[in-house]
């Protein structure tokens, strides 16, 4: 009855099988004829025998073309075409290869290869999205410089590289810097540009623009700065300075992910790229001002330097997330940087890691390789930069990296290229290092403490649990940043650096004249669970001595995490001891208020039931929210005097500036807001709300509403208010499922995708209402098994439109395992029920046949 066929069918493509290319790409000439329905693409491409490669017959990429025509040396050749390329006899020297073929791009709604949105013409080529748009070798070990002539009518005509010419109906552009075909771009349309200029630190001016639809030239300011300051910061940190003469950055409306680095012409997401005080949080200003500076900083790491093969993709994303987090660290604060990125990893890295998407930071083998633009790939990614600066030092990390742009400067690399230039630089061996790029899943770090004669001893054991494919894991290198805090609250040992490598290894201080407390893993150092029996008390010295910041914010979270534990598990009253430190430590002026509003978030329902799972325990997703709420309320109730008067401190009198500072208060006071809310009847947020002046202000009031019931009117004002607005009103959609009791989430999901603005063709829309019901817990996984039978089906409705998107949604289901025998049969249920779908792309049936394991 099922088709087991859907998903077993795709090819598997593995690491070990990688051959060069037969052949070289000298230049590659494309003509664009730009229609909706028919757009003609002519190529002319120069190849030669690769005298590295394997000699198979020659082979193109193309998926969903019409050849029209093809020529080889100016004589038409008729080649054998299949759905995934062409084959076709070739000459044994170098050629000249021509084609023509048409495409639809006002049909593409997987947002790959060329497509519309909104009447504008863009493109999407990472990873294997150039074979809709043209017959290639798209594969990124094949570079090549490409010119490239644009014919339409639409005002604006973009492409890589420098402009060269234009006139009546046309435009061209060459691009001198050879690359890969996941990084071509095109945009044209009748756009409009926010322009400025940067001067690099050698003299050459670049002109920089922001492109964006008529109407939204009041939102590019602020990313009009963020990436002038990343071109600095570039070149003060890495040494890196800019390329060309010219800098695009587009905004589109219809995009799968959040922004893509092709050279010379950064095209994003709007969400990641239109700011203004008036329709932008400060969190959406932040991560504007990341983004932004990721995608620069792929010019130098993931353009001048890219990925020899896609199992490679930690190589650019690793290394470009770690660069814009030490970006942001340097522009606004580096402890409240590293702790929002630690809950971000643990939410999201540690939950694939423990199931059944775990795969290594280097996978070995995919079926599609846009279901591995993961946290592991990303975020681990980075952990594992970091981890290797920590162990080398900053010093020698600058001169690998020098080393690194100098040897590897326009070539296709490894991960073992990379980690020979830090052998080379440094003088280490890096072997077992390495295996933190082969070894998936997280390793649980034990540790007992002894303590005599005046020397204290740290007994560490390190063991990662098996994961899909790995049932064995060996020792990994753990850099273990460490401090020793005596009974004084005075640090007797800085932080220093233990380097783990055996599976169990002890560190000695000695000369001590009192037992200390540790401070153990400061700085988060290394992306392991860190296992260690405590107690109360230990954990509120630390959150009242530890100099580590970090570590201090990580011993609050322990005990609200303890609370918590005690109040699901065994129905404790929500612990005093825990209120009482919080009280403390919010009461404490000398501390950055948004290091006092992390401080206040509890872990979340997600996290908890991770930890619920990690202690063979089964997590219940309802009692869980209520527990939280409980402990939320029990907060408001224990320092409502402090609460006021943190809500009034903090609040910025004057214009707004989306700066670190201000934000900060802002977070603390809507912190505070938010647990006043279930005092005071909603009467402060209603006020916050009707005298905000931008969308930070309004939208916590507005959400502080929702979370007690009360912003019927709010909420249709809202509506009215912004209706013009794509941006607010997808946050208007997410918020109502975010805030819905668990019991309406799925009514209220279902309901919405009824209004006339949900459009399911627009990703950012279709997150908003199934993302925020995914990323609602109790919701989610409501025992009446609603919210999994609506997610399954919009993921069917959506996957023939947008597999891309369709695939990385299934993801929700990924904690399937760790539910009840009810919960675990509904998931499983509707799982099969997507898999048995006639025709499932490859991306979704990957992911569905990977999560049911
Ligand atoms: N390479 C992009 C980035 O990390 C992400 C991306 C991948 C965008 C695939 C589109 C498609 O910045
Ligand atoms: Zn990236």
């Amino acid at each position: 009855m099922k088709d087991a066929a859907a998903t077993t069918s795709h090819d598997t493509v593995y690491l070990a099988d990688y051959a060069p290319f037969g052949w070289t790409v000298e230049e590659v000439h494309l003509t664009f004829r730009l229609s909706p329905d028919a757009t003609r693409v002519t190529s002319r491409i120069r190849f030669a025998p690769n005298p590295e490669g394997r000699q198979d017959r020659f082979f193109l990429h193309g998926e969903q073309l019409k050849l029209i025509e093809a020529k080889i040396d100016g004589a038409p050749v008729s080649p054998e075409v299949t759905p995934r390329g062409l084959t076709c006899d070739v000459p044994d020297a170098p050629f000249t290869w021509e084609a023509e073929v048409e495409i639809a791009p006002a049909q593409n709604f997987a947002l790959e290869g060329l497509y519309m949105s909104n009447g504008m013409y863009c493109t999407q080529c990472e990873a294997e999205g150039f074979r809709k748009i043209t017959y290639y070798p798209d594969r990124p070990d094949v570079m090549s410089t490409f010119t490239v002539r644009i014919e339409g009518d639409e005002k604006v005509k973009l492409a890589n590289g420098n402009p060269v010419d234009s006139g009546a109906g046309f435009a061209e552009w060459h691009d001198p810097w050879p690359k890969p075909a996941y990084l071509f771009a095109l945009v044209a349309g009748d756009l409009v540009n926010h322009p400025d200029s940067f001067t690099t630190r050698s003299g050459k001016q670049v002109e920089l623009n922001i492109w964006v639809r008529p109407g939204d030239e009041d939102k590019c300011a602020f990313g009009m700065e963020a990436l002038k300051k990343s071109m600095k910061w570039d070149e003060e940190v890495y040494g890196r300075e800019y390329d060309l003469d010219i800098f695009n950055i587009v905004a589109v409306d219809d995009f799968n992910m959040g922004a893509m680095e092709n050279k010379g012409l950064n095209i994003f997401n709007s969400s990641c790229v239109l700011a203004s005080p008036e329709t932008s949080t400060d969190a959406n200003f932040e991560r504007i001002e990341a983004i932004i500076a990721h995608e620069y900083f792929h010019n130098w790491t993931g353009n001048r330097i890219t990925c020899r093969d896609w199992f490679q993709l930690c190589l650019k994303e690793g290394l470009t997330v770690f660069r814009d987090a030490q970006f942001t660290a340097d522009m606004r604060s580096e402890p409240v940087k590293r702790i929002g990125d630690v809950i971000d990893l643990r939410a999201r890295q540690f939950r694939e890691d423990n199931g059944p998407l775990a795969h290594p930071v280097r996978p070995e083998s995919f079926q599609e390789i846009n279901n591995f633009y993961t946290a592991t790939v990303y975020e681990k990614g980075a952990e594992v930069i970091g981890m290797l600066k920590r162990l080398v030092g900053d010093d020698e990390y600058y001169k690998a990296l020098d080393l690194y742009f100098a040897r590897h400067d326009g070539q296709a690399c490894t991960i073992e290229d990379w980690l020979a230039v830090f052998e080379e630089a440094t003088g280490r061996d890096l072997s077992q290092f390495k295996r933190w790029y082969s070894q998936a899943g997280t390793p649980r770090l034990h540790v007992t403490e002894t303590w005599e004669d005046g020397t204290f001893t740290l007994h560490f054991r390190q063991e990662t649990p098996a994961t899909p494919g790995q049932p064995e894991k060996q020792p990994q290198v753990l850099p273990i940043e460490v401090g020793l805090i005596g009974p004084n609250g005075d640090e007797v040992v800085e932080t220093t650096l233990l380097e783990m490598t055996e599976a169990e290894q002890s560190f000695a201080f000695t000369g001590l004249g009192a037992r200390p407390v540790p401070s153990i893993l400061r700085g988060f150092s290394a992306p392991v669970i860190l296992q260690r029996e405590t107690d109360n008390a230990e954990r509120a010295f630390l959150m009242a001595h530890d100099t580590d910041p970090y570590n201090r914010w990580e011993a609050g979270r322990g005990l609200a995490k303890q609370a918590l534990m005690r109040m699901i598990a065994g129905g404790a009253a929500p612990d005093e001891a825990y209120l009482g430190a919080l009280h403390t430590l919010l009461s404490d002026e000398t501390l950055d208020p948004a290091f006092r509003a992390l401080a206040m978030a509890l872990p979340s329902e997600d996290d908890l039931a991770q930890t619920l799972h990690e202690s063979s325990m089964t997590p219940d997703p309802q009692r869980i929210w209520e527990k939280r709420e409980e402990m939320r309320d029990a907060m408001a109730r224990w320092m409502p005097d402090l609460l006021e008067k943190l809500f009034h401190a903090h609040q910025v009198p004057g214009t707004y500036q989306p700066d670190a500072g201000p934000a900060a208060s802002r977070a603390l006071a809507n912190a505070a807001l938010s647990l006043l809310t279930r005092l005071d009847g909603g009467e402060k947020a209603r006020a916050q709300y009707a005298s905000a002046d931008n969308m930070t202000q309004q939208l916590a009031a507005l959400s502080c509403l929702l979370s007690i019931d009360a912003a019927k009117g709010e909420l249709a004002a809202f509506y009215d208010h912004w209706q013009a607005d794509r941006l607010v009103i997808d946050k208007w959609f997410s918020l109502q499922v975010a805030y819905a009791k668990p019991a309406e989430t799925a009514a209220t999901a279902a309901a919405l995708v009824e209004h006339p603005d949900f459009d399911m063709k627009n990703p950012n829309r279709f997150r908003a209402v199934f993302g925020a019901l995914s990323m609602s817990p109790a919701g989610f996984h409501h025992a009446s098994g609603a919210g999994y039978e609506l997610l399954a089906d919009w993921l069917l409705k959506l996957d023939p439109l947008n597999p891309q998107t369709t695939a990385r949604m299934c993801a929700a289901f990924q904690t399937w395992r760790r539910f009840d025998a009810d919960r675990q049969a509904m998931m499983k249920t509707q799982l099969e029920r997507i898999g048995a779908q006639q025709d499932l792309s490859r991306d979704t049936s990957e992911m569905v046949s990977r999560i049911l394991g």
